[in-house]
């Protein structure tokens, strides 16, 4: 069966619809263990309740780099995975950490890549820049991740329109909805296409 980890940092919706469908027979994989960088985050609480083992490695538990990226790297060595799920992860993944899963790290990305990708585009400011730019469409993306930002090939996009009266806040949340079907479909498909 497919094995998967997911590395998250913020309130784990993501993270929480992916283990959902998973529970509901429409996934058919395992989740071996959540990686966070916060430690009082809503993920770690889904997974708790999921019964995940979740790893909590950051700047504090690691002030180190070296170490950080040990302790990364330890995680794959010590519960392989088939693919790696990154579901809200705020902290930019070391190279040495990207190249062991080279093509199977997968992430999602509240925007219709390229547009809205890259350097500051995260959070409620994907949103700001969208409806400050009067786009008409919006939408999210997921991506195998390399080693620049957002920049990896796209693997499936949904597209969500943009209202006249839309908030950054309101459209962030009619986005979200969607990045819960869309992803959870993606990483099956993915997955089936590599004979996973
Ligand atoms: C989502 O908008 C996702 O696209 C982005 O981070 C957000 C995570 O939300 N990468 P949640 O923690 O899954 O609710």
């Amino acid at each position: 069966m497919l094995k998967i980890g997911v590395m998250a940092s913020g309130g784990g919706s993501n993270f929480k619809a992916i283990i959902d469908r998973i529970g509901e027979g429409d996934l058919e994989a395992q989740c071996k263990f959540l990686i966070t960088n916060n430690a009082a985050c809503g993920a770690v609480e889904h997974a708790k309740m999921y019964g995940i083992p979740v790893f909590h490695i950051s700047g504090k538990t690691h002030p180190v780099e070296s170490e950080y990226e040990a302790a990364l790297c330890r995680v794959l060595d010590e519960s392989p995975v088939d693919l790696l799920i990154l579901a809200g992860y705020m902290k930019k993944l070391p190279d040495v950490f990207v190249a062991k899963m080279p093509d199977r790290i997968l992430n999602i990305h509240p925007s219709l890549l390229p547009k809205y990708g890259g350097k500051g585009f995260w959070g409620i400011h994907v949103h700001e820049a969208v409806v400050a730019a009067h786009e008409t469409e919006s939408g999210a993306t997921v991506h195998l991740v390399g080693h620049e930002i957002d920049g990896g090939r796209i693997l499936a996009q949904v597209k969500v329109p943009v209202m006249h009266d839309d908030t950054a806040a309101s459209l962030q949340a009619r986005v979200l909805e969607q990045e819960h079907e869309l992803y959870w479909k993606t990483i099956r498909d993915y997955a089936k296409s590599l004979g996973l």
